[in-house]
């Protein structure tokens, strides 16, 4: 395993039981201007038409850093860009600044942007955030990690006119939507001293937000609704037994749900090096909570042995009430230690009775998906369309977890259709940004980045989410690639 300037180590052992039982009041600070090493990177691009491939594959090919920030203007853009797009799509990733990491998840996390406005792409800014671990060595030295030292490199949120770069060990970060400089870490006014997932669910109707936390340590889950200003307006522990790593969850109009799966911290891995210590606990089963929004008793239900990193939305049946979960569940995770990412993602509803207990699953769709979205505006609400990104089994052969291909699902109508990537063009994820002037839940665009092998370059794509088979509308050509990276947001103008 190579040693990686941010893997979990012994300081964040202390940190992590800081955190535990003391929350803020153990951690340390460090200036945002803390020394930084000197960028030695020199991964390329590998795969077909690359350099040949170099290290483990999170730091080969696309999935490798670019050097350093940059910035591009006034881009060229194939095709027309809508002009009711008047904002900024902002996507997040790891881009080690080192150069390496010991694990896909870590690395510093680096923003990509465009600015669109009046049909025209105005600038294209790749900056990291600014975090006090961006570049430093780490040492088993006097300082002691906290919640406030993390890479945020997972994924950015909207909200309370803020945007936030999250990931899941840590405080939020809050960059400029003006450029992407970061402005600094955000505890909500002191409110939050725990960790806050990287995936919150933004009620459309009320502008609240939700969000959940988990610490390394059994201390449970911490719960927050936040009001559309901001402000953090409640907060709830819930007990967990044990520290698995959830890293989403989802919301109903009344109801909040969790994912108690068994990928479990442990605390030997950690202190053995490994820079993702979670191990597979199948014994544990897996179970999902069921709890009023408002907070509350969690009512806990067995259900059969999986995993999910991403949940695609839940509701409340307006026929009998049961809460409707869907996600991409994998039979297992990490069976072969934590790098191993050959176990293959699929379409899984849960349907669950409150009131009587029963629980049904069914597996919906065969093929690979992962990176699931929908509409905003239908988060927590019965829903007819999602989208995600597979691998299309036509095409040549790709290297895992490069997917080429859009699946767009109708649920209504029960049936799906895909958008293909033209030749060597791989696909990031998409962001569904609803079309002001459209009425149906489809009136909108998909935005995303690519990644073409052949001439090692990328694109802001923008699909017409109405029409998988429809060319892209258009193509916002960037200065160098973008590469694959985890979430992104759409910050509207207004
Ligand atoms: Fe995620």
């Amino acid at each position: 395993m190579v040693k990686t300037p941010h893997m979990l180590t012994r300081r964040h052992l202390l940190h992590l039981a800081s955190y535990s039982s003391l929350g803020l009041a153990g951690s340390t600070f460090i200036d945002a201007c803390s020394p930084k090493a000197p960028l030695q990177t020199t991964t390329g691009a590998g795969g077909a038409g690359g350099a040949a491939p170099t290290g483990p594959w999170w730091l080969s090919g696309n999935f490798g850093p670019v050097e350093g920030e940059t910035e591009a203007f006034d881009l060229k853009i194939e095709g027309e860009l809508p002009q009711a797009l008047r904002g900024v799509f902002v996507r997040n990733g790891p881009n080690p600044y080192n150069g390496t990491t010991g694990h896909w998840f870590l690395g510093d996390g680096m923003l990509h942007g465009v600015r669109l406005e009046d049909g025209k792409a105005t600038w294209y800014r790749a900056r990291y955030i600014d975090t006090p671990v961006l570049g430093v060595e780490p040492s088993d030295g006097l300082d002691l990690p906290d919640i406030r030292e993390h890479q945020a490199n997972t994924s950015v949120v909207h909200h309370g006119g803020r945007v936030l770069c999250l990931a899941e060990i840590g405080l939020p970060f809050e960059v400029s939507k003006n450029d992407l400089g970061t402005i600094g870490v955000h505890d909500f006014g002191g409110k939050l001293a725990s960790p806050m997932t990287a995936h919150p669910k933004i009620d459309s109707a009320s502008g609240e937000m939700f969000f959940f936390g988990y610490g390394f340590l059994p201390s449970g889950l911490d719960y927050h609704v936040v009001d559309s200003s901001g402000q953090i307006t409640l907060s709830q522990k819930i007990a967990v037994p044990e520290p698995t790593m959830m890293h989403d969850f989802q919301l109903t109009a009344t109801r909040a749900v969790f994912m108690d799966f068994p990928l479990v911290f442990d605390m030997d891995e950690a202190l053995a090096g490994e820079a993702m210590p979670f191990v597979w606990k199948p014994s544990l089963g897996s179970r999902i909570g069921v709890m009023p929004r408002s907070g509350g008793e969690v009512a806990w239900f067995e259900v059969e042995l999986g995993y999910v990193f991403h949940t695609v939305n839940a509701y409340d049946d307006p026929n009998d009430g049961a809460v409707v979960l869907e996600a991409i569940r994998y039979a297992s995770m990490w069976e072969n230690g934590a790098g191993d990412f050959n176990t293959v993602g699929h379409l899984h509803r849960w349907r669950i009775d409150v009131e009587n207990g029963n629980v049904k699953e069914e597996a919906l769709d065969d093929r690979g998906i992962e990176f699931p979205r929908i509409a905003p505006s239908k988060q927590g609400l019965p829903y007819r369309y999602s989208f995600g990104l597979t691998i299309d089994s036509d095409a040549p052969p790709t290297p895992a977890l490069e997917p080429n291909a859009i699946i767009k699902y109708d649920r209504e109508k029960g049936n799906s259709s895909i958008h293909r990537m033209p030749g060597p063009r791989r696909l990031g994820e998409t962001t569904f940004v609803a079309d002001p002037n459209g009425s149906a839940e489809d009136d909108g665009w998909l935005l995303a980045y690519d990644y073409d092998y052949d001439n090692d370059s990328s694109a802001l794509v923008v699909f017409d989410a109405r029409d998988m088979s429809a060319p892209p509308v258009a193509r916002v050509l960037l200065p160098r690639r973008v590469p694959y990276g985890f979430h992104g947001t759409w910050v509207a103008d207004s």
